[in-house]
């Protein structure tokens, strides 16, 4: 890693959408003094039910992108392009790169008391088997059940937290794992620490109040702040608003980015395009 990388830039964080502001309002909980630039491909979005070699392509242009802007460190918050081009990206990239498998796994591993972890995640990072192998490198043998769950994306961008069809959808994509020993869930996509309620209920009629929920945020959010350390990249502050570029501007974008973002009122977002990678407007 070259020793030019400056503190004081930022953080780059990508998601295929907005999703992704559920793991950067971790990091911006947790390292409130660094700055962050947050890329969702919303043009492109989503990134769940395409083919491994298309979610590579798009993240690399997204990580050109990025790295365009000066970013010191590139965050994966997506776990469809965490679990499908995270060696291509770490392979471009002269800056560290974090994604969220390893941190949900660990997180995962953390909480459960060595019964059967389910993940629920798209069809993609499914077919990746990534979280499988993370927690087997960890713990080799656990028994891993993998739940493809695409209509819940749709779902928690509409907004329908706690709506009939959500549950009954819900309900379906859990049924399999009534008869297991799961004792863990990793919430394996970006949008589904908002239909955490629901699930909650499902997984307490379905298996137990014993079974315990884990996303990829927080334990990313430490992660990184390992990896500045590491590296001696932590910057001093004073805290800056977080930018954030779309690459599309999508039916209520504001009203949904708050909603994943979950804090305090985010600033506007700018609208740019990953060909000529300038910043075009403001929406
Ligand atoms: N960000 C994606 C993920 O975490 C979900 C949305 C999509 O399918 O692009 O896997």
């Amino acid at each position: 890693m070259p020793h030019t990388l400056d503190p004081d830039g930022p953080i780059g964080v990508f998601d295929s959408g907005l999703g992704g502001l559920t793991v950067a309002a971790a990091l911006a909980a947790h390292l409130p003094d660094e700055r962050l630039i947050y890329l969702g491909d919303t043009a492109r979005v989503p990134y769940g039910t395409r083919s491994p070699g298309t979610v590579v392509r798009y993240a690399l242009t997204v990580a050109d992108f990025l790295r365009a802007r000066g970013i010191k460190l590139l965050v994966v918050a997506c776990n469809t392009v965490s679990a499908h081009a995270i060696g291509e990206l770490a392979e471009g990239q002269t800056v560290p790169v974090v994604g969220v498998i390893g941190p949900g796994a660990r997180a995962a591993l953390a909480a459960s008391k060595g019964g059967d972890i389910a993940v629920l995640a798209t069809p993609v990072t499914v077919t990746s088997n990534a979280y499988r192998r993370a927690i087997r490198r960890r713990s080799p043998g656990r028994a891993v059940h993998q739940i493809a769950c695409p209509l819940l994306v749709p779902l928690a961008e509409e907004g329908w937290f706690d709506h009939p069809a959500t549950r009954l959808v819900v309900q379906e994509y859990l049924a399999p794992l009534a008869d297991t020993k799961v004792d863990t869930i990793i919430l394996g996509c970006t949008h589904y620490p908002l239909l955490r309620e629901t699930i909650r209920a499902t997984v307490d009629a379905l298996i137990g109040p014993h079974v315990a929920l884990v996303d990829s945020a927080t334990a990313t959010a430490e992660d990184v702040g390992y990896t500045l350390d590491r590296h001696d990249l932590r910057r001093a502050g004073p805290a800056i608003a977080p930018q954030i570029c779309l690459t599309d501007r999508p039916r209520r974008a504001a009203e949904v980015a708050a909603r994943f973002w979950g804090g305090p009122a985010l600033p506007p977002m700018e609208h740019v395009d990953l060909q000529d990678q300038t910043s075009r407007d403001k929406t």
